[in-house]
């Protein structure tokens, strides 16, 4: 049996429903010795702002006991010298580009959007309303949906290109946060970005990270984003959806999928294994093939939830 990995994702035709998460996988072009990039379904590039930014001061990231904490703060080279040094090479490999952007205000996204113009070598972008490592702008955004519908209006304004929406997890009403940038233009969304944390060093009595606090992800955020997944998928059954938080194996992604995504971005195991995303292309194909799933597709949203009871206990 041939498996079809190809997946249909808004305006989008992904070659397979695997990428890659921002911030964990640099500009694609550092992990071209280990994969070929042109075999992903999508590339997630590091968070562009309009000018480069330095980040925060160091330590910066931490191990914890099942993933990482970072508070990296979004350092990256500035959307002129994405689109000058990186973004040409990433084209003559193939690499499907999904350009991550943010800013401290409205005006900023915008400005970094407005750059990248109608530029065909990105095939998407994804709107980073949810880092909680920056004092301004990000999660301002991700954590009020009135907010956050004016920004989405703004950016679906400034460009023609398919529109991302990376929600954030710290919040009480994910599925109000998805209402608000589907409502202002979103064409697809992105869940989960990083849960704020915490980790001390007992003999300095000092957290871990300069920032204090950081973002939490890998295998211990992973079913909160499930979670997060199958909820916004109920409430709104047709968006595209990128999952992603703590997958590291092919039954992961098939969890995901099922739940609700209709594909899925691999993201802090790319630091233990930079060339984990494309093997799991493979690996799904022969997942579906033991398990007589003819299209990858057939998988998302097929949840079997029993009835809850009418009084619920925690
Ligand atoms: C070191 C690091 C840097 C990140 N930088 C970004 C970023 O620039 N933009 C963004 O939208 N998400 C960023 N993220 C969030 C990831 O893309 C992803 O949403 C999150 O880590 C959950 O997936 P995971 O558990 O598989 O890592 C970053 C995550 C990590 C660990």
């Amino acid at each position: 049996m041939t498996v079809d990995l190809s997946t249909a994702f808004g305006r989008l035709r992904l070659k397979n429903p695997i990428g890659t998460a921002s911030g964990t996988f640099g500009y694609g072009l550092e992990f071209a010795h280990y994969l070929d990039l042109a075999a992903l379904g999508a590339i997630s590039v590091k968070g562009l702002s309009f000018r480069p930014c330095h980040g925060n001061p160091p330590p910066r990231i931490c191990e914890t006991d099942a993933g990482m904490l970072n508070a990296i703060g979004l350092q990256n080279v500035g959307v002129d010298a994405f689109l000058a040094e990186k973004l040409p090479e990433l084209a003559r490999l193939g690499a499907t580009v999904i350009a991550n952007v943010w800013g401290d205000t409205e005006d900023d996204y915008v400005a970094v959007v407005e750059r990248i113009g109608s530029d065909r070598r990105v095939a998407a972008i994804e709107v980073n309303v949810s880092c909680p490592n920056v004092v301004k702008g990000g999660m301002i955004f991700g954590n009020n949906p009135e907010a956050l519908a004016a920004l989405v209006k703004r950016i679906r304004a400034a460009t023609g290109h398919p529109l991302v929406v990376k929600l954030s997890p710290n919040v009480t009403d994910i599925v109000a946060c998805a209402h608000a940038a589907v409502d202002a233009g979103a064409d697809a969304l992105s869940l989960i970005n990083t849960l704020v944390g915490l980790a001390i060093d007992l003999e300095r009595r000092e957290p871990k990270i300069g920032f204090t606090t950081g973002g939490l992800s890998g295998p211990a955020i992973r079913p909160v984003a499930l979670r997060m997944v199958w909820e916004v998928r109920k409430a709104i059954p047709k968006i595209p959806i990128f999952g992603m938080g703590g997958i590291e194996t092919v039954e992961h992604v098939v969890e995901f999928l099922i739940a609700g995504a209709n594909a899925v971005q691999i993201g802090t195991a790319n630091f233990r294994d930079p060339s984990l995303a494309s093997r799991l292309v493979g690996e799904l194909a022969a997942w579906c093939e033991d398990h007589g799933v003819a299209r990858v597709s057939d998988l998302v949203d097929t949840l079997r939830t029993r009835p809850r009871p009418d009084h619920e206990f925690a």
